[in-house]
């Protein structure tokens, strides 16, 4: 049932507000603390954290990685699972090994699950099926509370993801006593306000769907994101390339300079993602780079970064405000809306694109 929506894909986009709420509600009790399910999971002993997971879930880890480090101070180290389990890493005591797979039985995830089992101190998996493979081959199982995604696109799944991500990445802040109680208490309460930031970010649903228009007669298209929005210019891209078939490549801004921007021509619309955070200046200077060679760019930031860089762009998107942290989970949703009304626009086949499938169980 699609709900009075025309695809999937777009009656997922659109629960995300009430799922999230839900993901929250499990997780955060009256006090401010983080509450994780069953055994839960104590982080005093990690020394470091090893993620592992295919596709858009990989990219929620990439992310965490970056809310890991800054947040909890524990180093990560994030890999596909293809690579992982062939590649025979050592793995140290004192290592966490978290999973992260919607279906649970992604093939390639599980095997790098059952190659660090009894090796690793403690395997995590991050899953929205609890009774699936994945979760029960691990020590502990988080629940993402996403329900039933049926779009082949990974949506509301991927922001759950994040979402109990960042609020593990809370508890194991807490655990290692680098995160006193106010800051804690403002994750939460930003947290908390989650859902209506993301409705209105839903809000921008007939803004991205004009710059889709104009984005889906484009043969190759540019994602730029810096930081903690690197990821989700990863996740734009594949969210393009999957369901509207054009070509699109992510690149972290600094690497631009670096070879990419030999692509950039007059043709070439690149999506710069960029909240208005500590690291937005360095952002618009790459964007400037390719403003100077006459590429087309989608500026995607919130009202005060518009204000600062839209000057001169081919198409902006406002976002909302959001807590910086928070971002790459409120930026999810253009990355969603953009590629999806793009697809519409081209008449592809938004729910079961060709050649792929909604579950990889084979390798
Ligand atoms: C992209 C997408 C895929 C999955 C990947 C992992 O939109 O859906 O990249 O994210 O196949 O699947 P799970 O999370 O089930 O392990």
């Amino acid at each position: 049932d699609k709900g009075g929506h025309k695809h999937f894909m777009a009656k997922e986009i659109a629960e995300q507000p009430g799922v999230l709420g839900q993901a929250l509600q499990h997780y955060l009790g009256t006090d401010s603390e983080i509450h994780l399910p069953g055994a839960g999971l104590d982080f005093a002993g990690i020394e470091r954290i090893t993620m592992v997971a295919c596709g858009t879930a990989f990219y929620a880890c990439l992310t965490a990685k970056y809310w890991f480090e800054q947040i909890a101070r524990i180093p990560v180290e994030v890999d596909v699972a293809s690579e992982y389990r062939y590649r025979e890493p050592p793995i140290t005591k004192g290592t966490l090994a978290i999973f992260v797979s919607q279906s649970g039985e992604t093939a390639d995830t599980l095997a790098a699950l059952r190659y660090c089992a009894g090796k690793a101190e403690k395997i995590a998996s991050v899953v929205n099926v609890p009774e699936s493979s994945i979760a029960r081959e691990s020590d502990v199982a988080l629940p993402i509370y996403a329900g039933v995604e049926v779009g082949v696109a990974s949506t509301k799944a991927f922001t759950c993801q994040l979402t109990v991500l960042f609020m593990l990445v809370l508890k194991a802040a807490r655990d290692r006593g680098v995160l006193d109680a106010g800051t804690l208490d403002s994750h939460v309460q930003a947290l908390r306000g989650l859902p209506s930031i993301i409705n209105q970010a839903l809000e921008q649903n007939a803004a991205m769907r004009d710059t889709a228009y104009k984005l889906s007669t484009a043969r190759d298209v540019l994602f730029l994101g810096r930081g903690q929005m690197y990821p989700l210019a990863l996740e734009g891209a594949l969210k393009l390339k999957e369901i509207s078939y054009i070509h699109a490549e992510a690149y972290a801004s600094g690497e631009l300079k670096h070879g990419p921007i030999a692509l950039v021509d007059e043709e070439v619309p690149v999506i710069v993602m960029a909240p208005r955070d500590a690291l937005f200046d360095k952002t618009v200077s790459n964007m400037q780079e390719v403003m100077a060679r006459k590429g087309k760019v989608i500026l995607i930031s919130d009202a005060r970064g518009l204000s600062e860089a839209s000057q001169g762009v081919w198409s902006s998107i406002e976002m909302p405000e959001i807590p910086d942290a928070l971002a790459p989970i409120l930026y999810a949703l253009p990355a969603q809306l953009l590629a999806y009304h793009t697809a519409v626009a081209k008449g592809t086949d938004v729910d079961q694109p060709r050649n792929l499938a909604k579950s990889v169980t084979v390798e």
